[in-house]
């Protein structure tokens, strides 16, 4: 490396330093493809290094690819078990200095050691005005207690699945001729509006978790997150 260059080198990684988020999907992808769109054009500030699927035949990746953004496939069906899995896809993220780790419909539940590795970088969104619903099948299940608003949760990832503290909900309403489906779809427009906005926050460090709780600005967020009402 010349002098000029280390120089140069140097001033861009001192300012406007931008997060390393890594995007973990087991599927169509819809929610990383709005994440990818909010970091292109700017609206978070941040590059996303890698999108990383254990389905090969996962759209998420042709979605990568269509960005220009580096796609890999680490097929679980390839190990043993869960913890050898995980410590293939902990080894990649440490290699990568992820800053931000975003699972976007990622389908594995992940080991202990794993999450706390990776504990504070880590977030998920769920199907479900968390706590209600962890776990599948989380529209059919609101369909069939009857309840009269659903919605969606970005949280803090903790060995708990689905137990992390929440960051922000989102809230649809359900209707009487709801399906399951027309329920994922009015859920996962919301998703696209509020899972970059979470990321942003984590980026810019303004959201933080801490050993009691997920917190906004140095305040304590609610159980239901931010402007839960
Ligand atoms: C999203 O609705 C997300 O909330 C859900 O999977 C979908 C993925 O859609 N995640 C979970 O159920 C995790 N427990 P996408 O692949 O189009 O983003």
């Amino acid at each position: 490396m010349t002098n000029s260059t280390s120089k140069s080198a140097s001033i861009n990684s001192t300012v406007g330093t931008r997060s390393r988020v890594v995007i973990l999907a087991s599927g169509n992808g819809s929610n990383a493809q709005a994440i990818i769109d909010a970091c292109q054009s700017n609206k978070v500030s941040a590059d996303i290094i890698k999108v990383i699927s254990n389905i090969p035949s996962a759209y998420v990746l042709t979605r990568a690819a269509n960005a220009g953004i580096d796609a890999l496939c680490i097929d679980h069906k390839r190990y043993p078990n869960r913890e050898s899995f995980d410590l293939v896809l902990a080894k990649e993220l440490d290699s990568l200095q992820a800053d931000v780790i975003v699972l976007a419909g990622f389908m594995r539940i992940l080991s202990e050691g794993f999450v706390n590795q990776f504990t504070g970088k880590l977030l998920n969104i769920h199907p479900s005005l968390l706590p209600k619903y962890p776990g599948l099948n989380t529209h059919q299940r609101a369909l069939d207690a009857n309840d009269e608003e659903h919605g969606t949760s970005v949280h803090f990832v903790t060995p708990e699945l689905d137990g992390g503290p929440v960051i922000l909900q989102a809230k649809v309403p359900i209707f009487e001729s709801d399906s399951a489906d027309d329920l994922a779809q009015r859920v996962q427009s919301q998703e696209h509006e509020i899972y970059p906005i979470v990321v942003n926050w984590l980026c810019s460090k303004r959201a933080i978790l801490k050993s009691d709780g997920a917190y906004l600005d140095g305040k304590k967020l609610p159980e239901c997150g931010y402007a839960s009402e």
